[in-house]
């Protein structure tokens, strides 16, 4: 599977937009400002709808305009596969329009169609990041394989603002027990599925990630991801027995709930974080160790979404050569040639003249 063709209508710099991509490597050189972050943005929109680099998917329309739009074309084993993402403001509200071979369907069913693992220098900071940043990345990956994943994510949203305006209401006596207990099984049913896919997202990750940092570093030091969610999960691990343990852990925080008028605890609070031969990463590594654990968590992510979905994904490495030393390039290179890869640069000397010489390369400003 491959990115063939992309078309950008108004899409942050772009007015208008047509790039044709080779099956293999594209090396996207411009200077700063001319648009090559927007570029990959827009071909991670086809992937699942939103942007890595925003909350307000209103932002990516020029500026001045009332819509944009990316139209995709995706190949696989010789068959062309139309994507196109429409974000529209012009009836006065923000409407998304997903569209496959020109049938509309719904923002889900870009799953699968066009699969991506983005890389860029804010992922060196990922290790030290607010946990909002880390739980972004988990749900970036997942959103990409699961459909019940991304629909209980939604629904957390709904149930996290509906049952905290429910505490405030009972912090104000407008409101019954019995009405927080609505939404609290509601909150432990979606909580229950998202953290246990992340929960077996991280078991995977830990199965590949030691021998990848090994293999990049050349040392011999033992890798682990932990996941670090608001309260302890059971030994025993399974649906049923997160949902007891949710249970409980809300009882215990009700009143604190009440006082603060915030939900406590659920996958809203959830964390993960390294260690490195036992000890914390985010609070005993260095820079160079960070660098190497990230690019084993990219790479393991590529495997990750290549089992889940059986092809591969398109790599997008945005500015990072520059960041890494001659030894991480290279492994970072290797990684490259497997499957559709775009890399920016604002300097095609940071890429090695070896790896450069085997791409497409394109200009921008266009
Ligand atoms: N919604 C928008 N409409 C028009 N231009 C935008 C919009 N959002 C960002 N830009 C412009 O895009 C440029 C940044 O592009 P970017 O892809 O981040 O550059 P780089 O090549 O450094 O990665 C900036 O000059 C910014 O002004
Ligand atoms: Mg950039």
């Amino acid at each position: 599977m491959y990115l063939t063709t992309l078309k950008l209508t108004n899409f942050r710099n772009y007015q208008n937009l047509k790039l044709d991509f080779p099956e293999k490597l594209t090396i996207l050189v411009g200077p700063n400002a001319s648009g090559k972050t927007n570029l990959l943005e827009a071909i991670q929109m086809l992937s699942f709808s939103k942007s890595f680099r925003t909350r307000s998917d209103l932002e990516v329309i020029r500026w001045g305009m009332d819509f944009c739009k990316v139209d995709g074309e995706v190949k696989n084993n010789e068959e062309s596969q139309k994507l196109e993402l429409v974000i529209d403001t012009s009836s006065g509200k923000l409407k998304k329009g997903v569209k496959i071979n020109s049938v509309s369907k719904r923002a889900l069913d870009l799953i699968g169609k066009l699969p991506s693992v983005l890389f860029c220098p804010e992922d060196l900071n990922l290790i030290t990041a607010s946990p909002y940043k880390r739980r972004k990345y988990l749900d970036m990956v997942l959103c990409q394989v699961s459909k019940r994943y991304w629909a209980a994510l939604s629904e957390l949203r709904k149930v996290l603002l509906a049952r905290n305006q429910i505490l405030k209401d009972m912090a104000e006596h407008k409101a019954e027990k019995k009405e927080l207990d609505f939404w609290d099984s509601k909150l432990i049913e979606v909580g229950k599925l998202i953290m246990s896919l992340r929960k077996s997202l991280i078991d995977f990750y830990n199965t590949k990630l030691v021998s990848i940092y090994n293999q990049i570093t050349g040392e011999d030091k033992y890798l682990k991801m932990a996941y670090k969610p608001s309260f302890t999960l059971p030994k025993e691990f399974s649906l049923e027995s997160i949902a007891s343990k949710f249970k409980g852990e809300l009882e215990k925080v009700r009143w604190k709930e009440i006082v603060k008028q915030r939900t406590l605890v659920g996958p809203h609070r959830d964390d993960f974080y390294f260690l490195l031969d036992k000890k914390s990463l985010a609070t005993f590594g260095s820079r160079g160790e960070f660098r190497s654990v990230i690019i084993a968590l990219k790479m393991t992510e590529v495997s990750f979404l290549e089992e889940k979905l059986g092809q591969k994904p398109i790599l997008l490495l945005d500015d990072v050569f520059s960041e890494l030393d001659q030894e991480r390039r290279n492994s970072l290179s290797n990684m490259v040639g497997q499957q559709q890869t775009i890399v920016t640069t604002t300097d095609i000397l940071h890429i090695d003249r070896g790896f450069a010489e085997k791409g497409k390369v394109i200009k921008l400003p266009i």
